[in-house]
């Protein structure tokens, strides 16, 4: 692939263009304001904001936990099956228009469960959705049930139980939530029943949290994938144990800029990781919280820093690479890519 060939002009149609995977997005963060009202009004539920404008407004974060609390408020819409229909199927569509040819979506069953919203609801009405991608859409759709770390290892063990009755429809457990003062190691009996089941793992690390909860993560949670661990550049030794062990960190650098991780998309350390040899993908985190879906964050990131088509290519390799799909589906994702790069001149 030659692709120095690529001129700098039509990258950002070819960061449009390429087919990529979605490993780290939040259901619960694609809900627009839009559909919050929506979905308030039809279910009699009453939120904090007097309209989608105020709503929106109130989307200055300052860090994770002032996002966390906006976002769980959000949440309180989703009440029936077709609430967690109607939110995938929004995500989808957005997705497809990205190009993502296979996306891993998070949800936090938690949420809705202590609003006494059955684990069934939640589960069928998002499985739902994800059948319809595939058939209707041909985005291959899978969820990863994600633990709240600021609520206790007895929640998160009885979560896992409630779940037990639909293991066909969960390819993994994640965890997520407020990082700072719960560390990994406070899970570590229910990603080991996870495991046992034979549920993949991954683990929000290194967000805001320390290089440590990253070692945690993988350590004693086991996790496959690190989502964002963005912290882990402080770390010497654990930058040559991520690249050695190809490790993936799902990146999401507008959730990175607007909960003030890094300052800028300028001062994003995502070209030294690539160039560090890191399996490194895009992601867009809660896209309807954070300014933009899986486009928006490629193409705001590229304009930021120095990145070439070179780092394309590779971002959307890695995208491939860490899913959790058989060897083949990637191969064919690798020869759609690069079909997609002969196009744009490579
Ligand atoms: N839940 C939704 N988005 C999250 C994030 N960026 N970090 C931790 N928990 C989350
Ligand atoms: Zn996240």
């Amino acid at each position: 692939m030659n692709f120095a060939a690529v001129s700098p002009e039509r990258l950002p149609d070819l960061l449009r263009a390429m087919p990529k995977t979605e490993l780290h997005m939040h259901i619960e963060g694609s809900l627009e304001p839009e559909l919050i009202f929506q979905m308030a009004k039809r279910n009699q539920v009453q939120i904090p904001y007097s309209s989608v404008d105020v709503l929106r407004a109130a989307y200055a974060f300052t860090d994770l936990q002032s996002f966390l609390d906006i976002y769980y408020a959000g949440a309180s819409v989703l009440l029936h099956e077709p609430d967690f229909y109607d939110m995938a199927w929004a995500y989808f569509l957005k997705a497809q228009a990205d190009n993502v040819v296979h996306a891993e979506l998070f949800f936090d069953p938690q949420t809705h469960t202590a609003r006494q919203v059955p684990m069934a609801t939640v589960i069928n009405g998002l499985h739902r959705a994800c059948v319809d991608a595939q058939t209707k859409l041909g985005i291959s759709a899978s969820l990863i049930m994600c633990f709240l770390r600021h609520l206790s290892e007895e929640d998160a063990l009885q979560t896992l139980q409630e779940a037990k009755p639909y293991l066909d429809k969960i390819i993994g457990v994640g965890l997520d939530s407020s990082e700072q003062g719960h560390p990994p190691e406070k899970f570590e009996r229910v990603f080991a029943q996870a495991r046992a089941l034979g549920l993949h793992v991954v683990a929000h690390a290194g967000e805001e949290g320390p290089p440590a909860y990253i070692w945690g993560a993988l350590d004693v949670l086991k996790a496959e994938r690190i989502d964002h661990g963005v912290q882990a550049m402080h770390d010497t030794a654990l930058m040559q144990r991520l690249a050695q062990e190809r490790i993936p960190l799902t990146v999401c650098p507008l959730s990175n800029q607007k909960l003030c991780v890094f300052p800028n998309l300028a001062d994003h350390n995502l070209g030294a990781m690539l160039d560090q040899g890191l399996c490194v993908m895009l992601n867009s985190d809660d896209p309807a919280y954070f300014g933009g879906y899986l486009n928006d964050n490629y193409l705001q990131t590229f304009a930021a820093l120095p990145l070439t088509a070179t780092h394309a290519y590779q971002l959307a390799c890695n995208s491939f690479e860490a899913s959790f799909v058989p060897e083949p589906q990637k191969q064919a994702w690798r020869t759609q890519l690069d079909a997609c790069f002969k196009l744009y001149g490579a």
